[in-house]
This record gives C-alpha cells, structure tokens and sequence, in this order.
C-alpha cells in the first residue's frame, strides 16, 4: 500500500492538481474541502483521470475549523502526511473582511495542527506564498530574504510560516516543508480540471481566460510605466502541474532524516511582464485579448521572480514548462469549460 496523505483544500485549483500527481504516484489520498471556493465536479474528474488510481482517492466535506469532523477523520485513518491547501487567498477581501481571513486560515491551520500533533502524524507540507517577500527590494527572490506582509492575507501566510517553526522548535519530531508559490497559471493539458475563479478574477490569467471566452469586454492592465522591460509589471508565472509535482518533491524531502522546518520558493526564476504573458495567450488561443490600460494596482510589485537553486538542489525539482505551454493549456481548459465547472446561469 502507498503512503497515505490528507490533502485538505484538495478540490480547488492548485489542491486538485495536486491531488492527481498524488494519485498517479501511487499515494492513498483523501481529500478535505468545505467547497467555499470549490465544486464537488473537480474531485471527480480528478478520480476519473487517475484511472485505477481513482480508487485509492476519498472525499469528505467539511470546514477545517470543524474539530470533532477531523478528530473522526484521524481517528479512522492514520496518515503519513498532510499537504495543507485549504484558506482564502483573496487580497482584496482579506484587506475588506480581516477577520474572516484571521478566522479561516489561522484557526483552520491551529486545528488542523493541534489534531496531527494529537494523532502522532506530525508531517506537513504548506502552501505559503511569495506573498511573504512583501515587495522585494531585488531579484530574484532567494529564501533567506526578509520576510514582510502587505495585506491581511500575506499575514496569514506569514503567521502560519511563523507558528510551524515555532511547533517544530517546541517539539522536533515536526517534520515541515512550506512552500512559496510565485504565480500558478495553466491547467491539466486534457483540459478537464482548472482554475474556476468565483466571481470578477483578482488574477491575471483568469482574467485574460474570461475575456478570450467572451465573458469580459477587454483586460485592464494596471500599470504601464515600471521600470520594466515594457512598463508593464513583471511576475513569475509557474505551470501548475509542475507546482503540483513541486508537492510530490516536498513528501518526498520530509523522508530526510535530518529536516526540520525549512522553507523553499516554487517557480520557474523567469520574469515575464503583462504584455508579454498577453501576447503568448493570443498566440496559444488565436484570440485577440482586447486591453484597456490603467493606472498602477495599490500594493502591487514592480518585479517579483523566484531563485530556484535552492528547490532544485534540496527538493531535486525544477520546473519543466514555458509561457507557452502554460497558455496552451490554460486556453484548452477555458475553450472546453468556458464557464468553468458550473452551468452559465448560476453564475456572475
Ligand atoms: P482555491 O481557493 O482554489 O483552493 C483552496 C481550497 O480550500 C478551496 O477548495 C476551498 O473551498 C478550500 N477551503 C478554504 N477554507 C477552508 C476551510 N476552512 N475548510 C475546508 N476547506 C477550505 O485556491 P488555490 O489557488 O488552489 O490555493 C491553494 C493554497 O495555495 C491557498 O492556501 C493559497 O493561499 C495558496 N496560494 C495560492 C496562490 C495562487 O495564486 N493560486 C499563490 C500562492 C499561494
Ligand atoms: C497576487 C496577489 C498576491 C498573490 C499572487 C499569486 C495582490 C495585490 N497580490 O499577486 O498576494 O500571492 O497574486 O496568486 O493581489 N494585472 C493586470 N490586470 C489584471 C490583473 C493583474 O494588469 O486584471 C497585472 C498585475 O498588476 C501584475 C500582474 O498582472 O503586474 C500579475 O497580477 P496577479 O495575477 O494579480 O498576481 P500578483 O500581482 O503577483
């Protein structure tokens, strides 16, 4: 039998991505979710493209913050380690609602903690964020940068970083891995499972998706004067399948008898700006994305791009895919699931 992992936020974009790598792996999976930004639909499709693999995976509803539902879950099933995907991640609603982000992701992970320490399983992986880099005075970002928070969101990141390495001082036998994402983009290239915003898109690259299916008139580029290679801000977009094996990496590095709390980027180290990352989903789709241009976004970067030595040289991992290739298949997941995985009229 393969190891068993809890994956909780496993049905929404990046969880159910990841789920499937888990599955082709061999890994027994099951799957935490409240679907507050999630449907039911991905976790299916997810089954059915792991083929027999889709047997080893479960599925159970319910809120983090739900103690005695996950105290049943750990009571039944005894597992090796947990990849932690589930919290909010809108900044903008963090900033509008700092207590519900407080609420979700603080005492959602505190929950979470307190029953893996109470059932010996005491191996974790975490979804962190560049987000914790605050805007970086240089790049590429390298690990040891100085850690800032900007929004009430980037301080749930940068609270849950602080209180692993504060369980893993109290008590050594913690085993964590957290992970700074830069921009995850892209889908599964069968197009069946992707990114399935709720609501007007924060991000780039849903955003550019609704326009090409027709759902949005025309982008907004915020920002056209950084000094930047064509004034436009420039970010490290990362393929989510390759994200995604970036978590088989981290399980495998807490195997390493000598790892504690460490902490490690996941992108690609390659900055592309708004225009340039425009121009590559143009070509992938043969769309023609329409652009009005706008001032600056309060609180963005001007240039944030990951140092991938150290992932590569302690995870063994290095991402495989381009701008290209993330275009292409983020256009065949938007061109077959324009509406994402509800019906057009239940939504927006
Ligand atoms: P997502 O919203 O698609 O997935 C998060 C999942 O967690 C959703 O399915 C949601 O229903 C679930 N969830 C939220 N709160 C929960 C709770 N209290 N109990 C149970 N389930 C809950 O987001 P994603 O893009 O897949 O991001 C996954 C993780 O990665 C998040 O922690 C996010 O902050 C982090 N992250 C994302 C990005 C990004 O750009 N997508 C970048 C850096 C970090
Ligand atoms: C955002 C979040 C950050 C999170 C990251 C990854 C903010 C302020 N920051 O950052 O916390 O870790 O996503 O999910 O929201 N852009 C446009 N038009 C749009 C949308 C974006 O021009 O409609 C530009 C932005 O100005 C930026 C680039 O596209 O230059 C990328 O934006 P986005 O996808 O929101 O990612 P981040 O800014 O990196």
């Amino acid at each position: 039998m393969g190891k068993s992992v809890l994956v909780t936020g496993g049905a929404g974009y990046i969880g159910s991505h990841t789920v499937l790598q888990l599955l082709l792996g061999g890994y027994e999976t099951v799957v935490v979710d409240n679907l507050d930004n999630a449907s039911e639909i991905a976790v299916s499709r997810v089954k059915q493209l792991a083929g027999d693999f889709g047997r080893n995976l479960n599925f159970h509803q319910f809120d983090l913050r739900d103690k005695p539902a996950l105290e049943k879950l750990f009571s039944e099933t005894k597992f090796d380690a947990v990849i932690h995907f589930a919290g909010l991640k809108a900044v903008g609603e963090s900033v509008a609602k700092p207590l519900l982000y407080y609420d979700n992701n603080l005492t959602g992970t505190i929950v979470l903690l307190e029953v893996m320490g109470a059932h010996g399983c005491k191996n974790l992986v975490f979804s962190s964020s560049a987000t914790v880099y605050g805007w970086p005075k240089k790049v590429p970002c390298t690990e040891d940068f100085p850690l800032q928070a900007v929004n009430p969101y980037g301080r749930t990141k940068l609270f849950i970083e602080e209180i692993c390495r504060d369980i893993h001082r109290a008590d050594p036998e913690w085993k964590i891995v957290l992970l700074r994402y830069f921009n995850p983009v892209g889908a599964h290239p069968s197009g069946e499972i992707g990114e399935d915003p709720r609501g007007i898109p924060n991000n780039l690259m849903p955003f550019v998706q609704q326009v090409a299916v027709g759902r949005r008139p025309a982008l907004t580029v915020y920002g056209t004067d950084y000094s930047t290679k064509d004034g436009t801000g420039v970010r490290d977009y990362i393929h989510v399948i390759d994200l995604a094996d970036g978590h088989i990496a981290a399980l495998r590095k807490l195997d390493d008898p000598k790892i504690g709390c460490d902490f490690f980027n996941l992108g690609t180290g390659k900055g592309t700006s708004v225009f340039e990352m425009v121009a590559a989903f143009e070509k992938a789709s043969g769309k023609k994305i329409p652009i009005v241009t706008a001032g600056r976004r309060p609180g963005d970067a001007e240039i944030v791009y990951a140092s991938t030595e150290k992932a590569e040289r302690e995870l063994n991992w290095k991402a495989k895919y381009g701008i290209d290739e993330m275009c292409r298949d983020q256009w065949n997941w938007a061109s077959k699931n324009p509406y994402g995985y509800v019906a057009p009229d239940s939504t927006n």
